[in-house]
């Protein structure tokens, strides 16, 4: 039996040459922005001039903060933070990936609410922010989900703590204009990545112990679409209908995540990235996923069923045959685009499972919770060592 609650304020406008649509959705906003935004990507293609030339023809002056890197980090969202208050800025736009998005909301937060971000989280002072900035969102990946969802990733160096949280209204963007001409641009390997972050969202929340009808008909929806039209896109960059396919596939799934929530195999992924910086978040996904699913198999394998089934067109009437299959069709998937790569080739060393399992049973206690069969410290490094 489900039972459930879904509040999902975020306005999304979606479609191809929708951010020419920004003026209309950001009056009334204020008068001065700050755009968050990462060193090169969205200055190469033109789009941040763009996106600055569309808020003057709406009479919003407009800051560019452009420090972000992957993986953000908190000292990088404090000094924007100190930018925003000091400048007087009434919104945040997020432009560009994940991390340009995650910090706006993170620089949202501290500008309004003074202080520290990581004074906010749960695993820092655990202090309410009293307010936000109001956020507006243009993702240029289709992977991240944050366009639809209140959270955000900030790693903590000093801690090696990579913590995901959320605010919940505060850090809902107000409007995300999810724009597919905005992400042809992306080369082969972030694609990829990008998009096995939006199906690892799906199949997550799919199989979250929580999950419920409304959140599974989205994420089996973004997972068939990204099985579907993540190929087109791998060989053809500039194929904006399947662009638009994984643009949606990104959005769903940041609903879904939303609505259900991920489960331990994204934590153990933080704990991978957050010991190693260099380890992009979808590949990290990848590493883990298969290991992660034979791991719960015995609690999960219904489900893991209907996975294969529906995304990858499994033909099994046994749900524990099927669900074999379902992890095998996995492997396979993840091998056309070299996503199959084992923890040794990430720069991790084996010695250091045991305290990446403990960092992440301290954050994501609740992630394991949540999954099937709920986890503890040592069955994370029993996983570690699989994907080994
Ligand atoms: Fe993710």
């Amino acid at each position: 039996m489900y039972s459930f609650e879904a509040f999902l304020p975020t306005k999304i406008v979606f479609g191809k040459g929708r951010v020419n649509d920004l003026p209309k959705h950001v009056k009334g906003m204020g008068k001065k922005a700050m755009i968050v935004t990462g060193r090169s990507s969205t200055k190469k293609s033109g789009l941040l001039d763009r996106v600055v030339k569309l808020l003057k023809d709406t009479g919003i002056d407009s800051i560019v903060f452009d420090k972000v890197i992957p993986n953000p980090i908190l000292e990088i969202v404090d000094e924007g933070a100190e930018i925003a208050k000091k400048e007087d800025v009434d919104l945040i736009i997020g432009l560009g990936g994940g991390s340009a998005i995650d910090s706006s909301k993170a620089i949202s937060i501290t500008a309004c609410s003074g202080g520290s971000y990581w004074d906010y989280t749960r695993v820092g002072k655990a202090k309410k922010p009293q307010c936000a900035l109001p956020i507006v969102a243009i993702p240029t990946t289709h992977g991240t989900g944050t366009e639809a969802d209140p959270f955000m990733v900030i790693t903590n160096r000093k801690t090696k703590e990579k913590l995901g949280q959320g605010f919940g209204e505060l850090t809902f963007p107000k409007v995300s204009i999810v724009d597919p001409e905005t992400m042809v641009t992306l080369p082969p390997d972030q694609t990829a990545y990008t998009s096995m972050d939006a199906f690892y969202h799906s199949l997550e929340a799919f199989l979250n112990v929580n999950a419920y009808p409304y959140s599974d008909v989205l994420a089996i929806d973004s997972m068939k679409r990204v099985a579907s039209n993540l190929r087109v896109a791998y060989e053809n960059g500039s194929n904006i209908e399947a662009r638009t396919e994984l643009a949606w596939a990104s959005t769903e799934a940041g609903i879904t995540e939303t609505l259900t929530g991920v489960v331990i195999n994204h934590a153990l992924e933080h704990g991978l990235s957050g010991f190693n910086e260099k380890v992009t978040h979808g590949l990290g996904l990848c590493t883990l996923g298969p290991s992660f699913l034979e791991y719960i198999y015995d609690h999960a394998y219904e489900r893991i069923a209907i996975f294969g089934r529906e995304v990858f067109g499994v033909i099994e009437y046994n749900d524990k045959r099927a669900a074999t299959l379902a992890i095998k069709k996995l492997w396979e998937f993840q091998e056309v685009f070299r996503c199959n790569v084992p923890i040794r080739e990430l720069g991790i060393s084996k010695d250091d499972f045991e305290e990446m399992a403990k960092v992440v049973y301290k954050m994501f206690k609740e992630l394991a919770e949540m999954t099937p069969g709920n986890p503890k410290v040592e069955d994370f490094v029993k996983i570690y060592e699989m994907a080994w």
